[in-house]
């Protein structure tokens, strides 16, 4: 793993350079993105995002991770790739729905540690639940609600656009695989008012052809 930016160097470890200050911002948890994308900005392939990741990019998924109490993703994503428990104690998974339509059967909802965030209007459900907004939830409301310091998000693009809309992404991992896919599948956001959310560089690491860039939120 080569470091680009800032300081270039040959062998970095990724845990140095992930493990970094993520100061809890007044009223709600930091807010990490984590995604991959290709070239062209797909965000899935042959319906979700494993064709884009390769060894290192699991690898950092699981280090950053490690720096999370809750992991948000959206019910569209939780469908497609079959989330399992969180591994590390303490952790939860908290899952943005409107439907609140799952198999409460599976490993996920059985292990006890996934919450649902969902509208106020939402059907009842057999798991804990965090209810914020009318018909669509409220994302900076539900944030609020949350009992964490650092909260990691992995898309998908719909949940994605919710926190861009709302303006709570302290902090954006980026994985560019080197690939050109095509297809119609969405870019990293989608569902947000158009807006111009300045983000600052704070790394590029290279490895294999992969870049792992991080940004974090000019404010
Ligand atoms: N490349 C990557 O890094 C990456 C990362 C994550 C996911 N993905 C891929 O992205 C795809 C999923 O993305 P997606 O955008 O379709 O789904 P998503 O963001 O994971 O979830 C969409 C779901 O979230 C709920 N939702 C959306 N907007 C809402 C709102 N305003 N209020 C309340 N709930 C809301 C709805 O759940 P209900 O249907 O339950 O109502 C909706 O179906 C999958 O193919 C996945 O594999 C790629």
């Amino acid at each position: 793993m080569r470091r680009l930016f800032p300081h270039p160097a040959d062998d970095v470890a990724l845990r140095e350079c992930y493990d970094q200050p993520r100061p809890r911002p007044a009223h709600r948890p930091w807010v990490a993105l984590c995604m991959v994308t290709g070239l062209d900005g797909s965000t899935v392939v042959d319906r979700n995002s494993r064709g884009l990741s390769n060894a290192t990019d699991q690898q950092l998924l699981l280090t950053l991770r490690s720096f999370a109490d809750v992991i948000l993703v959206g019910a569209g994503t939780v469908r497609a790739e079959g989330y399992g428990p969180p591994r590390l104690p303490g952790q939860r998974i908290a899952v943005v729905s409107r439907s609140g339509e799952f198999d409460f059967d599976s490993p996920l909802f059985a292990s006890g540690k996934a919450l649902l965030i969902l509208p106020a209007d939402a059907p009842h459900v057999p798991v804990p639940s965090i209810r914020a907004g009318v018909g669509d939830v409220d994302i900076a409301d539900a944030l609020a609600q949350l009992d964490a310091q650092v909260v990691q998000a992995e898309g998908g693009a719909a949940l994605n656009g919710l926190l861009a809309a709302a303006d709570v992404i302290d902090e954006l991992n980026l994985s560019l695989s080197p690939q050109i896919n095509g297809g119609a599948g969405p870019r990293l956001t989608s569902g947000a008012p158009a807006l111009s959310h300045r983000m600052q560089l704070a790394h590029v690491l290279e490895d294999d052809g992969f870049l792992f860039t991080r940004y974090l939120r000019a404010r």
